[in-house]
């Protein structure tokens, strides 16, 4: 399979998401710059996908700087690493992986720099790689026989560089023959549901069906909507997640209707070091991304504009987080404790 994100022949390749579903094009990126501005523009977005392009990233800055004698070479991989933090506040995975790329550069081992800044981004991509594979297995498990299956956003392939979260598992429950439908919102303002959920779905053979924002209160109030699935952007130590716009009244519609609200993601994505949602930062994007559709401008003018990019789901709302160590529940602080430590504890 050909992932969002690949590094071949010392380039970083990326799939122009932006572009999708009119053209499949794949761009090769040579320096941090080009890496940055990628995720600030969104040709590669995606929690998980932000993190592995952004340690690819290091490497390239690593590569640019290799003439340059030690000390000078690891201020301007300081400075990469600075550069790619501040392209987007939101998805934590960003920071986990630069975090680890900032470890990977301290550490004496290998002495060729880009050699050791290269085995750790290849093992930030294999760790996304495997955790979206055991988190898949996990979350099919909650999806009963038959199911119609609601997502926001785009959680699969290509947001992940790796098989996909909350896709990753409703591709899963498909295959096992348990998913009949999979209803998909389209996700104003960017349409990473209708431009990208569907066209990943359509590939899987899967039956689909594309709705706005706005009507997901009278389908669950007029189908039956088994269960939603969607991803995250970054989950607070006690629950509360962050993910694309427009999830939090989805999740507060499922708890109306009695209807599971999972949220699938790997444990890149869980910031133990902040307490609930409310200190998670929401990136606010360009007003013209709301006042126009299609880049044709639709609104009348005259008024004020919001474009928070994500919302806060509170931990009450959700019904299980699934990661590839296994499905949590409330309460989520102290069981997301204990997978931590029996993690660290085995050395991981
Ligand atoms: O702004 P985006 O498109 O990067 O937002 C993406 C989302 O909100 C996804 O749901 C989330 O990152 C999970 S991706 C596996």
């Amino acid at each position: 399979m050909t992932y969002s994100v690949e590094w071949i022949d010392n380039k970083l390749q990326l799939l122009d998401q932006s572009r999708l579903p009119h053209e499949e094009r794949y761009d090769m990126l040579t320096t941090v710059a080009e890496v940055a501005d990628a995720i600030r523009t969104m040709k590669v977005r995606g929690a998980p996908a932000i993190g592995v392009a952004a340690a690819y990233g290091v490497v390239l800055a690593a590569r640019q700087s290799e003439r340059a004698d030690t000390e000078a070479r690891t201020q301007t991989i300081v400075a990469a690493i600075e550069e790619l933090e501040t392209t987007r506040p939101t998805a934590v995975n960003l920071f986990s992986a630069l975090n680890r790329m900032r470890a990977a550069l301290a550490r004496p081992e290998p002495a060729d720099i880009t050699s050791r800044l290269m085995d750790e981004a290849v093992r930030i991509h294999d760790d996304e790689k495997k955790a979206t594979t055991a988190m898949s297995t996990y979350g099919a498990s909650l999806v009963p026989e038959g199911a119609t299956v609601l997502t926001h956003c785009n959680a699969g392939a290509i947001a992940t560089a790796a098989h996909g979260t909350a896709l990753g598992v409703i591709i899963h429950a498909y295959r096992m023959g348990r998913v009949k439908r999979v209803i998909a919102t389209e996700t104003r303002p960017l349409l990473q549901g209708a431009r990208l959920t569907v066209w990943e779905l359509v590939q899987e053979g899967i039956p689909t069906t594309l709705i706005t924002d706005s009507m997901v209160g009278h389908v669950m109030h007029t189908q039956a909507v088994d269960c939603v699935i969607v991803g995250a952007d970054r989950i607070a130590s006690n629950g509360d997640v962050a993910n694309k716009i427009g999830t939090y009244g989805i999740a507060v519609l499922a708890h109306a209707h009695h209807v599971p609200f999972y949220v699938a993601a790997p444990f890149s994505t869980i910031d133990m070091g902040i307490s609930d949602g409310g200190q998670i930062p929401i990136e606010q994007r360009r007003v013209d991304e709301v006042t126009s559709f299609g880049g044709q401008p639709v609104a009348a003018g005259g008024s004020d504009v919001l474009n928070p990019s994500f919302d806060v789901t509170p931990n009450s709302y959700v019904t299980s987080i699934i990661t590839e160590r296994g499905i949590l529940s409330s309460p989520y602080l102290s069981r997301l404790k204990t997978m931590v430590e029996n993690h660290d504890g085995k050395g991981g």
